[in-house]
């Protein structure tokens, strides 16, 4: 597709924390949630709490059931690498 996925480090996540900007790394995965935020039936507020983090347990810990890799499909930057990555 149209996405270049590409390799993302926690720093830049952590650089992105914002409602109008804002990242989130889910399984390893790295996400631009900024327009997800509107959608997100647990509210942007929640949504929020893992912004520019590993939101992964959080995530877990919510709504292990949901697909997020189909549902944040179009909103996908890259892989998180480097500290606090989750890939060896
Ligand atoms: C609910 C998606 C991240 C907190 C939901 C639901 C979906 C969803 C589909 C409805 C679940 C259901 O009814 O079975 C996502 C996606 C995420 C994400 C794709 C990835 C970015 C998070 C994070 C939190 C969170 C990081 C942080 C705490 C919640 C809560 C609900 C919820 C509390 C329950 C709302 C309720 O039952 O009223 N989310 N979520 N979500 N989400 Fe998320």
């Amino acid at each position: 597709g149209v996405n270049e996925l590409r390799r993302v480090t926690m720093d830049e996540v952590a650089l992105h924390n914002k409602r109008n900007d804002c990242w989130m790394v889910i399984s390893g995965n790295v996400y631009n949630v900024t327009h997800y935020l509107d959608y997100h039936p647990g509210g942007k507020g929640e949504l929020m709490r893992a912004a520019g983090k590993d939101g992964t347990d959080l995530f877990n810990d919510t709504h292990p059931w949901v697909n997020a890799e189909g549902v944040l499909r179009e909103c996908m930057i890259g892989f998180c690498t480097g500290p606090g990555a989750l890939q060896a």
